[in-house]
Protein backbone atom coordinates (compact mmCIF):
# COMPACT_ATOMS: atom_id res chain seq x y z
CA UNK A 1 0.00 0.00 0.00
CA UNK A 2 1.37 3.37 -0.99
CA UNK A 3 2.15 5.17 1.85
CA UNK A 4 4.00 8.80 2.52
CA UNK A 5 5.65 10.30 5.33
CA UNK A 6 5.27 14.51 5.93
CA UNK A 7 6.64 16.78 8.56
CA UNK A 8 6.31 20.33 9.49
CA UNK A 9 7.40 22.19 6.80
CA UNK A 10 9.55 25.24 5.91
CA UNK A 11 8.67 28.11 3.93
CA UNK A 12 8.51 26.64 0.15
CA UNK A 13 10.39 28.23 -2.33
CA UNK A 14 11.90 27.42 -5.56
CA UNK A 15 10.58 26.19 -8.90
CA UNK A 16 8.56 23.57 -10.01
CA UNK A 17 6.86 22.35 -13.12
CA UNK A 18 3.00 21.64 -13.77
CA UNK A 19 2.35 18.05 -15.30
CA UNK A 20 0.11 17.60 -18.38
CA UNK A 21 -3.84 17.70 -17.23
CA UNK A 22 -5.27 13.82 -16.69
CA UNK A 23 -8.44 15.33 -17.26
CA UNK A 24 -7.52 16.57 -21.02
CA UNK A 25 -5.39 13.40 -21.55
CA UNK A 26 -7.73 10.92 -20.74
CA UNK A 27 -10.92 11.98 -23.53
CA UNK A 28 -8.48 12.74 -25.68
CA UNK A 29 -7.10 8.89 -25.04
CA UNK A 30 -10.36 8.08 -25.60
CA UNK A 31 -10.92 10.33 -28.96
CA UNK A 32 -8.06 8.39 -30.33
CA UNK A 33 -10.15 5.77 -31.15
CA UNK A 34 -12.28 7.92 -33.89
CA UNK A 35 -9.47 7.44 -36.41
CA UNK A 36 -7.90 4.36 -37.76
CA UNK A 37 -4.73 6.27 -38.29
CA UNK A 38 -1.71 7.13 -36.05
CA UNK A 39 -2.19 9.57 -33.18
CA UNK A 40 0.67 11.24 -31.67
CA UNK A 41 0.44 12.57 -28.27
CA UNK A 42 3.13 14.62 -25.67
CA UNK A 43 3.69 14.84 -22.55
CA UNK A 44 1.84 12.43 -21.31
CA UNK A 45 1.82 12.58 -17.99
CA UNK A 46 3.03 9.21 -15.50
CA UNK A 47 -0.25 8.84 -13.62
CA UNK A 48 -2.43 5.09 -13.17
CA UNK A 49 -5.34 6.42 -14.95
CA UNK A 50 -3.14 7.29 -17.48
CA UNK A 51 -2.08 3.78 -17.97
CA UNK A 52 -5.56 1.96 -17.48
CA UNK A 53 -6.97 3.91 -20.12
CA UNK A 54 -4.38 3.23 -22.51
CA UNK A 55 -5.05 -0.71 -20.79
CA UNK A 56 -8.70 0.09 -22.18
CA UNK A 57 -7.47 1.31 -25.53
CA UNK A 58 -5.67 -1.66 -26.26
CA UNK A 59 -8.62 -3.64 -25.08
CA UNK A 60 -10.32 -2.22 -27.78
CA UNK A 61 -7.91 -3.15 -30.47
CA UNK A 62 -6.00 0.01 -30.40
CA UNK A 63 -1.94 -0.71 -30.67
CA UNK A 64 -0.36 1.79 -28.08
CA UNK A 65 3.38 2.39 -27.75
CA UNK A 66 4.85 4.60 -25.41
CA UNK A 67 8.52 6.59 -25.86
CA UNK A 68 9.43 8.80 -23.01
CA UNK A 69 6.59 10.98 -22.76
CA UNK A 70 4.89 10.49 -25.95
CA UNK A 71 2.13 7.89 -26.52
CA UNK A 72 1.49 6.93 -30.05
CA UNK A 73 -2.19 4.94 -30.46
CA UNK A 74 -3.10 3.69 -33.34
CA UNK A 75 -6.58 2.27 -33.88
CA UNK A 76 -6.93 -0.23 -37.04
CA UNK A 77 -10.44 -1.60 -35.90
CA UNK A 78 -12.01 -1.33 -32.56
CA UNK A 79 -14.25 -3.17 -30.41
CA UNK A 80 -15.94 -3.14 -27.57
CA UNK A 81 -13.15 -3.79 -24.82
CA UNK A 82 -12.89 -7.42 -22.77
CA UNK A 83 -14.15 -7.75 -19.44
CA UNK A 84 -11.18 -7.23 -17.30
CA UNK A 85 -12.70 -4.71 -14.42
CA UNK A 86 -10.55 -1.97 -15.48
CA UNK A 87 -13.62 -0.04 -16.08
CA UNK A 88 -15.34 -0.30 -13.37
CA UNK A 89 -12.54 0.85 -11.56
CA UNK A 90 -12.24 4.01 -13.61
CA UNK A 91 -15.07 6.41 -13.77
CA UNK A 92 -13.38 8.43 -17.00
CA UNK A 93 -13.46 4.46 -18.83
CA UNK A 94 -16.82 5.80 -20.04
CA UNK A 95 -15.17 8.13 -22.22
CA UNK A 96 -14.92 5.29 -25.02
CA UNK A 97 -18.65 4.44 -25.59
CA UNK A 98 -18.87 7.88 -27.80
CA UNK A 99 -15.88 6.76 -29.85
CA UNK A 100 -16.91 3.08 -29.77
CA UNK A 101 -20.36 3.63 -31.24
CA UNK A 102 -19.82 6.41 -33.67
CA UNK A 103 -17.20 4.11 -35.02
CA UNK A 104 -18.08 0.64 -34.96
CA UNK A 105 -21.92 1.00 -34.19
CA UNK A 106 -21.64 -0.78 -30.45
CA UNK A 107 -20.25 -0.23 -27.24
CA UNK A 108 -20.40 -2.26 -24.26
CA UNK A 109 -19.37 -1.67 -21.05
CA UNK A 110 -19.44 -2.26 -17.61
CA UNK A 111 -21.11 0.46 -15.42
CA UNK A 112 -18.12 2.70 -14.06
CA UNK A 113 -16.58 2.95 -11.13
CA UNK A 114 -14.29 5.44 -9.76
CA UNK A 115 -13.41 8.02 -6.36
CA UNK A 116 -16.16 7.07 -4.03
CA UNK A 117 -17.44 10.93 -3.59
CA UNK A 118 -21.00 10.28 -4.99
CA UNK A 119 -23.12 8.00 -7.51
CA UNK A 120 -22.00 9.27 -10.08
CA UNK A 121 -24.81 8.44 -12.79
CA UNK A 122 -24.32 8.23 -16.33
CA UNK A 123 -27.90 9.08 -17.46
CA UNK A 124 -26.90 12.09 -19.41
CA UNK A 125 -24.28 10.40 -21.19
CA UNK A 126 -27.10 7.65 -21.96
CA UNK A 127 -29.67 9.88 -22.93
CA UNK A 128 -28.03 11.95 -25.15
CA UNK A 129 -27.04 8.74 -26.81
CA UNK A 130 -30.47 8.10 -27.14
CA UNK A 131 -31.32 11.62 -28.68
CA UNK A 132 -28.15 10.66 -31.03
CA UNK A 133 -30.35 7.58 -32.31
CA UNK A 134 -28.48 4.89 -30.27
CA UNK A 135 -30.29 1.89 -28.78
CA UNK A 136 -29.05 2.11 -25.20
CA UNK A 137 -29.79 -1.02 -22.84
CA UNK A 138 -28.36 -1.60 -19.89
CA UNK A 139 -28.71 -5.07 -18.11
CA UNK A 140 -26.02 -6.69 -15.26
CA UNK A 141 -24.10 -4.16 -14.66
CA UNK A 142 -23.42 -3.85 -18.23
CA UNK A 143 -24.57 -1.28 -21.16
CA UNK A 144 -25.06 -2.09 -24.71
CA UNK A 145 -25.43 1.02 -27.11
CA UNK A 146 -26.28 0.73 -30.21
CA UNK A 147 -26.65 2.30 -33.73
CA UNK A 148 -26.05 4.65 -36.31
CA UNK A 149 -25.49 7.88 -34.79
CA UNK A 150 -27.17 11.07 -36.86
CA UNK A 151 -26.84 14.91 -35.55
CA UNK A 152 -29.64 16.38 -33.11
CA UNK A 153 -30.59 18.98 -30.77
CA UNK A 154 -28.91 17.90 -27.35
CA UNK A 155 -30.24 19.99 -23.59
CA UNK A 156 -28.00 18.78 -21.30
CA UNK A 157 -30.30 18.55 -17.43
CA UNK A 158 -26.82 19.35 -15.87
CA UNK A 159 -23.45 20.74 -17.62
CA UNK A 160 -21.75 17.23 -16.91
CA UNK A 161 -17.81 17.24 -18.18
CA UNK A 162 -17.79 13.82 -18.93
CA UNK A 163 -21.10 13.67 -21.01
CA UNK A 164 -20.31 16.72 -22.98
CA UNK A 165 -17.07 15.05 -24.12
CA UNK A 166 -18.56 11.93 -24.86
CA UNK A 167 -21.26 13.58 -26.97
CA UNK A 168 -18.97 15.63 -28.93
CA UNK A 169 -16.91 12.79 -29.78
CA UNK A 170 -19.88 10.52 -30.70
CA UNK A 171 -21.26 13.74 -32.86
CA UNK A 172 -17.80 14.24 -34.32
CA UNK A 173 -18.80 11.14 -36.81
CA UNK A 174 -22.75 11.52 -36.34
CA UNK A 175 -24.36 12.33 -39.94
CA UNK A 176 -25.64 15.87 -39.98
CA UNK A 177 -25.31 18.72 -37.31
CA UNK A 178 -25.41 18.48 -33.12
CA UNK A 179 -25.77 21.17 -31.10
CA UNK A 180 -24.91 20.65 -27.21
CA UNK A 181 -27.06 23.01 -24.63
CA UNK A 182 -25.80 23.78 -21.35
CA UNK A 183 -22.41 21.98 -22.76
CA UNK A 184 -19.97 22.00 -19.74
CA UNK A 185 -17.02 25.05 -20.24
CA UNK A 186 -14.34 23.56 -18.32
CA UNK A 187 -10.80 24.21 -20.54
CA UNK A 188 -10.13 19.97 -20.90
CA UNK A 189 -13.43 20.25 -23.15
CA UNK A 190 -12.08 23.10 -25.23
CA UNK A 191 -8.82 21.12 -25.34
CA UNK A 192 -10.71 17.58 -26.45
CA UNK A 193 -12.25 20.30 -29.26
CA UNK A 194 -8.65 21.54 -30.11
CA UNK A 195 -7.59 18.00 -30.40
CA UNK A 196 -10.69 16.68 -32.47
CA UNK A 197 -10.19 19.83 -34.75
CA UNK A 198 -6.63 18.94 -35.55
CA UNK A 199 -8.06 15.22 -36.93
CA UNK A 200 -10.01 17.08 -38.80
CA UNK A 201 -13.65 17.51 -37.05
CA UNK A 202 -15.82 20.49 -37.43
CA UNK A 203 -16.46 22.15 -33.59
CA UNK A 204 -18.27 25.36 -32.95
CA UNK A 205 -18.18 26.96 -29.57
CA UNK A 206 -16.18 24.61 -27.51
CA UNK A 207 -15.52 26.00 -24.14
CA UNK A 208 -19.28 27.88 -24.36
CA UNK A 209 -22.08 26.20 -23.43
CA UNK A 210 -23.26 25.58 -26.83
CA UNK A 211 -21.43 23.85 -29.15
CA UNK A 212 -22.00 22.77 -32.16
CA UNK A 213 -20.87 19.59 -34.37
CA UNK A 214 -20.97 18.93 -37.75
CA UNK A 215 -20.17 15.06 -38.31
CA UNK A 216 -17.72 14.28 -40.90
CA UNK A 217 -17.44 11.06 -42.70
CA UNK A 218 -14.24 10.54 -41.27
CA UNK A 219 -11.53 12.20 -38.93
CA UNK A 220 -7.41 11.71 -39.77
CA UNK A 221 -4.48 11.20 -37.53
CA UNK A 222 -3.04 13.92 -35.57
CA UNK A 223 -0.21 15.28 -32.98
CA UNK A 224 -1.38 16.98 -30.42
CA UNK A 225 -0.17 18.52 -26.27
CA UNK A 226 -2.85 18.41 -23.90
CA UNK A 227 -3.36 21.34 -21.65
CA UNK A 228 -1.24 21.69 -18.25
CA UNK A 229 -2.99 20.75 -15.23
CA UNK A 230 -4.77 23.53 -13.25
CA UNK A 231 -5.63 21.03 -10.46
CA UNK A 232 -2.49 20.23 -9.88
CA UNK A 233 -1.06 23.48 -10.22
CA UNK A 234 -4.05 24.78 -8.14
CA UNK A 235 -3.02 22.39 -5.32
CA UNK A 236 0.79 23.31 -4.99
CA UNK A 237 -0.02 26.55 -5.01
CA UNK A 238 -2.51 25.68 -1.86
CA UNK A 239 1.05 24.52 -0.66
CA UNK A 240 2.63 28.10 -1.41
CA UNK A 241 -0.16 29.60 0.70
CA UNK A 242 -0.15 27.74 3.81
CA UNK A 243 3.61 27.98 4.24
CA UNK A 244 3.78 31.37 3.27
CA UNK A 245 6.11 30.13 0.39
CA UNK A 246 7.38 32.20 -2.58
CA UNK A 247 7.26 29.36 -5.31
CA UNK A 248 6.53 29.57 -9.49
CA UNK A 249 4.61 26.87 -10.98
CA UNK A 250 6.19 26.51 -13.83
CA UNK A 251 3.84 26.20 -17.38
CA UNK A 252 0.57 26.71 -14.87
CA UNK A 253 -2.02 28.47 -16.88
CA UNK A 254 -3.56 31.06 -15.07
CA UNK A 255 -6.08 31.67 -17.41
CA UNK A 256 -7.73 28.32 -16.83
CA UNK A 257 -7.41 29.19 -12.60
CA UNK A 258 -9.46 32.58 -11.96
CA UNK A 259 -11.45 31.27 -9.25
CA UNK A 260 -9.27 29.73 -7.13
CA UNK A 261 -6.87 32.68 -7.50
CA UNK A 262 -9.50 35.00 -6.86
CA UNK A 263 -9.89 32.89 -3.81
CA UNK A 264 -6.15 33.19 -2.86
CA UNK A 265 -5.99 36.91 -3.46
CA UNK A 266 -8.71 37.31 -1.24
CA UNK A 267 -7.10 35.16 1.34
CA UNK A 268 -3.84 37.56 1.19
CA UNK A 269 -1.32 35.10 -1.63
CA UNK A 270 0.08 37.18 -4.03
CA UNK A 271 -0.43 35.48 -7.18
CA UNK A 272 1.15 36.81 -10.44
CA UNK A 273 1.25 35.35 -13.78
CA UNK A 274 4.36 35.78 -15.64
CA UNK A 275 5.62 34.73 -18.82
CA UNK A 276 7.17 31.32 -17.44
CA UNK A 277 3.60 30.41 -15.28
CA UNK A 278 2.08 31.41 -11.57
CA UNK A 279 4.01 33.24 -9.32
CA UNK A 280 2.81 33.02 -5.13
CA UNK A 281 4.22 34.63 -2.62
CA UNK A 282 2.68 34.88 1.16
CA UNK A 283 0.16 33.57 3.33
CA UNK A 284 -3.38 32.90 2.92
CA UNK A 285 -4.40 34.88 6.10
CA UNK A 286 -7.81 35.57 5.60
CA UNK A 287 -10.73 33.10 5.70
CA UNK A 288 -12.83 32.11 2.40
CA UNK A 289 -16.12 31.58 1.22
CA UNK A 290 -15.91 29.10 -1.72
CA UNK A 291 -19.09 27.64 -3.47
CA UNK A 292 -17.91 24.58 -5.85
CA UNK A 293 -19.44 25.25 -8.98
CA UNK A 294 -18.91 24.15 -12.99
CA UNK A 295 -16.23 26.58 -14.81
CA UNK A 296 -15.75 29.07 -14.54
CA UNK A 297 -16.68 28.72 -11.32
CA UNK A 298 -14.51 26.99 -8.00
CA UNK A 299 -13.73 23.99 -8.89
CA UNK A 300 -15.40 20.85 -6.62
CA UNK A 301 -11.69 19.26 -7.57
CA UNK A 302 -10.40 22.31 -5.24
CA UNK A 303 -12.74 22.01 -2.67
CA UNK A 304 -10.16 19.77 -0.23
CA UNK A 305 -6.89 21.32 -0.41
CA UNK A 306 -8.75 24.74 -0.13
CA UNK A 307 -10.09 23.44 3.13
CA UNK A 308 -6.86 22.40 4.00
CA UNK A 309 -5.75 26.30 3.60
CA UNK A 310 -8.62 27.32 5.16
CA UNK A 311 -8.14 25.53 8.37
CA UNK A 312 -4.63 27.87 9.07
CA UNK A 313 -6.39 30.89 8.57
CA UNK A 314 -7.68 33.60 11.15
CA UNK A 315 -11.69 33.50 11.49
CA UNK A 316 -14.34 30.72 9.83
CA UNK A 317 -14.20 29.78 6.78
CA UNK A 318 -17.55 28.29 4.57
CA UNK A 319 -17.82 26.08 1.86
CA UNK A 320 -20.58 24.66 0.16
CA UNK A 321 -19.94 21.75 -2.19
CA UNK A 322 -23.26 21.60 -5.27
CA UNK A 323 -21.61 19.28 -7.50
CA UNK A 324 -20.87 15.63 -5.48
CA UNK A 325 -22.65 14.75 -2.52
CA UNK A 326 -20.32 12.97 -0.99
CA UNK A 327 -17.17 14.89 -0.68
CA UNK A 328 -16.46 15.45 2.32
CA UNK A 329 -14.57 12.37 3.45
CA UNK A 330 -11.36 14.11 4.43
CA UNK A 331 -13.16 16.06 6.76
CA UNK A 332 -13.05 13.10 9.47
CA UNK A 333 -8.75 12.80 8.65
CA UNK A 334 -8.27 16.67 8.90
CA UNK A 335 -10.01 16.41 12.61
CA UNK A 336 -7.70 13.81 13.33
CA UNK A 337 -4.33 16.07 12.55
CA UNK A 338 -6.99 18.58 14.89
CA UNK A 339 -9.28 20.77 12.59
CA UNK A 340 -12.52 21.97 13.58
CA UNK A 341 -14.64 21.42 10.98
CA UNK A 342 -18.43 21.00 11.18
CA UNK A 343 -20.12 19.46 7.71
CA UNK A 344 -24.11 19.91 7.77
CA UNK A 345 -24.70 18.04 4.61
CA UNK A 346 -23.30 20.13 1.35
CA UNK A 347 -21.82 22.54 3.79
CA UNK A 348 -18.32 22.55 5.82
CA UNK A 349 -17.37 25.57 8.31
CA UNK A 350 -14.06 25.18 8.92
CA UNK A 351 -12.48 27.22 12.25
CA UNK A 352 -9.70 28.57 11.02
CA UNK A 353 -6.29 29.40 13.25
CA UNK A 354 -6.08 25.63 15.18
CA UNK A 355 -2.53 24.05 15.78
CA UNK A 356 -2.89 20.67 13.40
CA UNK A 357 -0.58 17.68 14.88
CA UNK A 358 0.86 15.00 12.82
CA UNK A 359 -0.97 11.62 13.17
CA UNK A 360 -1.71 8.60 10.62
CA UNK A 361 -4.40 9.49 8.20
CA UNK A 362 -6.51 7.65 5.50
CA UNK A 363 -6.70 8.88 1.80
CA UNK A 364 -10.23 8.22 0.70
CA UNK A 365 -10.08 10.00 -2.70
CA UNK A 366 -7.97 11.27 -4.83
CA UNK A 367 -8.30 14.97 -4.05
CA UNK A 368 -8.45 14.20 0.20
CA UNK A 369 -5.04 12.46 -0.96
CA UNK A 370 -3.36 15.29 -1.61
CA UNK A 371 -5.00 17.35 0.44
CA UNK A 372 -4.02 14.93 3.70
CA UNK A 373 -0.15 15.73 2.08
CA UNK A 374 -0.79 19.50 2.41
CA UNK A 375 -2.40 19.45 5.81
CA UNK A 376 1.16 17.80 7.10
CA UNK A 377 3.31 20.14 5.82
CA UNK A 378 1.76 22.36 8.29
CA UNK A 379 0.86 19.88 11.05
CA UNK A 380 3.67 19.73 14.50
CA UNK A 381 5.60 16.30 13.81
CA UNK A 382 4.76 13.94 11.25
CA UNK A 383 2.09 13.11 9.71
CA UNK A 384 1.31 9.35 8.03
CA UNK A 385 -1.09 9.48 4.78
CA UNK A 386 -1.80 5.66 4.05
CA UNK A 387 -3.02 5.54 0.30
CA UNK A 388 -4.93 1.85 0.22
CA UNK A 389 -6.53 2.32 -3.09
CA UNK A 390 -3.55 4.49 -4.73
CA UNK A 391 -5.65 6.92 -5.41
CA UNK A 392 -2.70 9.57 -5.14
CA UNK A 393 -1.02 8.22 -7.97
CA UNK A 394 -4.12 8.22 -9.93
CA UNK A 395 -4.31 11.99 -10.58
CA UNK A 396 -0.76 13.23 -9.16
CA UNK A 397 2.42 12.60 -10.84
CA UNK A 398 4.80 12.07 -8.04
CA UNK A 399 3.23 14.93 -5.64
CA UNK A 400 5.44 14.11 -2.90
CA UNK A 401 8.75 14.70 -4.96
CA UNK A 402 7.74 18.06 -6.90
CA UNK A 403 6.75 19.32 -2.83
CA UNK A 404 10.26 18.01 -1.75
CA UNK A 405 11.84 19.99 -4.60
CA UNK A 406 10.29 23.17 -3.10
CA UNK A 407 12.10 22.33 0.12
CA UNK A 408 8.90 20.12 2.03
CA UNK A 409 9.54 17.72 4.44
CA UNK A 410 8.14 15.27 2.09
CA UNK A 411 8.23 11.53 0.91
CA UNK A 412 6.59 7.96 -0.40
CA UNK A 413 8.54 5.50 2.43
CA UNK A 414 9.72 2.22 0.34
CA UNK A 415 7.75 -0.54 0.65
CA UNK A 416 10.00 -2.32 3.85
CA UNK A 417 9.67 0.78 5.66
CA UNK A 418 5.96 0.65 5.32
CA UNK A 419 3.82 0.06 8.17
CA UNK A 420 1.24 -2.45 7.48
C1 LIG B 1 -15.01 15.36 -14.26
C2 LIG B 1 -13.59 15.30 -13.78
C3 LIG B 1 -13.54 15.34 -12.24
C4 LIG B 1 -14.31 16.55 -11.72
C5 LIG B 1 -15.71 16.60 -12.33
C6 LIG B 1 -16.47 17.86 -11.96
C7 LIG B 1 -12.51 14.00 -15.51
C8 LIG B 1 -11.86 12.71 -15.90
N1 LIG B 1 -12.98 14.06 -14.25
O1 LIG B 1 -15.66 14.19 -13.78
O2 LIG B 1 -12.17 15.45 -11.85
O3 LIG B 1 -14.44 16.44 -10.31
O4 LIG B 1 -15.62 16.55 -13.77
O5 LIG B 1 -15.77 18.98 -12.33
O6 LIG B 1 -12.56 14.92 -16.27
N2 LIG B 1 -23.84 13.42 -13.26
C9 LIG B 1 -25.07 12.86 -13.41
N3 LIG B 1 -25.33 12.14 -14.54
C10 LIG B 1 -24.41 11.98 -15.53
C11 LIG B 1 -23.15 12.58 -15.37
C12 LIG B 1 -22.89 13.30 -14.23
O7 LIG B 1 -25.93 12.98 -12.53
O8 LIG B 1 -24.71 11.32 -16.53
C13 LIG B 1 -23.53 14.16 -12.03
C14 LIG B 1 -22.43 13.47 -11.23
O9 LIG B 1 -22.96 12.46 -10.42
C15 LIG B 1 -21.86 14.62 -10.44
C16 LIG B 1 -22.01 15.81 -11.41
O10 LIG B 1 -22.98 15.42 -12.37
O11 LIG B 1 -22.63 14.85 -9.30
C17 LIG B 1 -20.72 16.19 -12.11
O12 LIG B 1 -20.28 15.12 -12.91
P1 LIG B 1 -19.44 15.32 -14.23
O13 LIG B 1 -19.37 16.76 -14.58
O14 LIG B 1 -19.96 14.37 -15.26
O15 LIG B 1 -18.01 14.84 -13.77
P2 LIG B 1 -17.06 13.76 -14.42
O16 LIG B 1 -17.01 13.95 -15.89
O17 LIG B 1 -17.36 12.42 -13.86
Amino acid sequence: MPQYQIGLSPKLSGEVGVSTAKNAVLPILAAALLTQEEVLLHQMPKLTDVDNMLSILRSCGAEVKQEGRDAVIHARWIASPDENGLERAMRASVLILGPLVARAGECSLSMPGGCAIGQRPIDLHLKGMQRLGAKVETQGGMVHVTGELRGANIYLDFPSVGATENLVMAASLARGVTRIENAAKEPEIADLCGFLTAMGARIAGAGTANIIVEGVERLHGAEYTPIPDRIEAGTLACAAALTEGSVLLEGARTDHMRALLFKLTESGVICQEDARGLRLRGKARHPMEARTLSYPGFPTDMQAPFMVVATQTHGLSVFLETIFENRFMHVVELKRLGARIRVEGQLALIEGGRPLNGAHVTATDLRAAAALMLAGLVSQGQTLVSDPAGHLMRGYERLEEKLARLGADAVKLPQAARTN
